[in-house]
């Protein structure tokens, strides 16, 4: 395949060597499955999936215990109703914000449409579109998406958390730290968030492995029953394992996870360079066309185009061997707060460089006169 400027880490980071080198190894020579065998091999494997999930503990600063595996965010988002409902039957309303991606609030605002919660409450937004901590309304659940996927900014998570408590000790918090993680260093304890999720094929693993962080996982019953997460069985009873196995019922995505640790070790010592960002967004700002949606120090390069569909410039520049991202980027309530319905975004991995950014400088002067 041609190659192409990839500028859309943030919808899925481009694997390392070390990453795909490590998975085929595994797959080659190292295979079996996790939990279940007694072999030399399947020791090992089971090895390897504690190795990597001690690797996600540190990085977050979590327990092991603490560290659950899912497919990716969205299903850690899905799984967290699911472990917060057969908890509490009493949750009725549920605090969100309009940086949230449909992953994060969706599968509450079918509850709500389903007659299960009462309420949507919202955390109301500054003039710079971030999070007013003294605006969060007191709730059960609290949904708080660290990082925008259109517009780049880390939020005060802490400071969202401290008020949160002081409206209602008792509120949950989950936090969507899916692009957050990207970019910065996670600290689950600081934070002192209840829930929290990453997928890993946006930090460089493969797709198919998510992380899902449970503060207080003897609170609560798994969401899911299968292999690999009981001690005992009988005919009517069940004892679970402790946590993580008892929330990671059925065969785990194991060359996923084994690529997953590597992924990390990578972006501690790689980050995206984002002088890219600010690079491209003083050049595109010259252009009178050119709407600047996201600041100048964000983590992402967010805009529209006067006279120009979102997705007239992504098939051009596409043609021109870049890709990037346009539409609404499923966080729609941010693009309607923004005032348009689509975008487009550009976001950087540790393998750009300068000669990208000025290719697609380059690009967008040749077809936005
Ligand atoms: C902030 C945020 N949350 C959740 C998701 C969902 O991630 P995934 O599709 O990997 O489950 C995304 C994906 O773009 C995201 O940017």
């Amino acid at each position: 395949m041609k190659d192409v400027v990839y500028f859309d880490a943030a919808a899925s980071f481009l694997k390392p060597e070390s990453v795909i080198a490590a998975q085929v190894d595994f797959l080659r020579r190292g295979y079996a499955n996790a939990g279940r065998g007694v072999c030399a091999r399947a020791g090992a494997v089971d090895d390897m999936v504690a190795r990597s999930r001690r690797r996600v503990a540190d990085f977050i600063n979590a327990d092991i215990a603490q560290v659950v595996f899912t497919s990716n965010a969205t299903d850690g988002l899905n799984r967290i109703v699911n472990i917060i409902l057969n908890r509490f039957d009493k949750i009725s309303t549920v605090a969100v914000s309009d940086l949230d991606h449909h992953s994060a609030r969706l599968p509450w605002v079918e509850l709500v449409a389903r007659g299960k919660i009462r309420k949507i409450e919202k955390c109301e937004l500054d003039e710079n579109f971030n999070i007013n901590p003294n605006s969060v309304p007191k709730s059960d659940v609290l949904i708080i998406t660290a990082m925008s996927n259109v517009l780049g900014v880390a939020q005060d998570v802490s400071a969202i958390i401290r008020i949160a408590r002081r409206k209602n000790p008792n509120v949950i918090t989950v936090v969507d730290a899916t692009q957050y993680i990207v970019h910065n260093n996670i600290d689950v304890k600081k934070w002192d968030c209840d829930f929290l999720v990453a997928s890993g094929h946006k930090i460089g693993a493969d797709t198919g492995v998510g992380i899902l962080y449970i503060r207080d996982t003897d609170k609560y019953m798994p969401d899911k029953f299968g292999g690999g997460m009981v001690m005992r069985v009988d005919d009517d009873e069940i004892v679970l394992n402790k946590s993580p196995d008892k929330f990671e019922a059925g065969t785990l995505p194991l060359t996923q996870i084994c690529g997953l640790s590597v992924a990390i070790d990578e972006l501690e010592s790689h980050r995206p360079d984002l002088n890219l960002i600010k690079y491209m967004y003083d050049e595109l700002k010259k252009n009178p066309r050119i709407k600047m949606l996201s600041s100048r120090d964000a983590a992402l390069l967010t805009f529209v185009i006067d006279g120009m569909h979102p997705l007239d410039f992504g098939a051009y520049v596409g043609a021109n061997d870049i890709c990037l991202r346009v539409g609404n980027m499923c966080a729609s309530w941010i693009c309607r707060a923004l005032g348009f319905d689509g975008v487009i975004r550009v976001s950087v991995g540790p393998w750009n460089t300068i000669a990208d950014a000025d290719k697609f400088i380059s690009v967008v002067k040749k077809i936005v006169k």
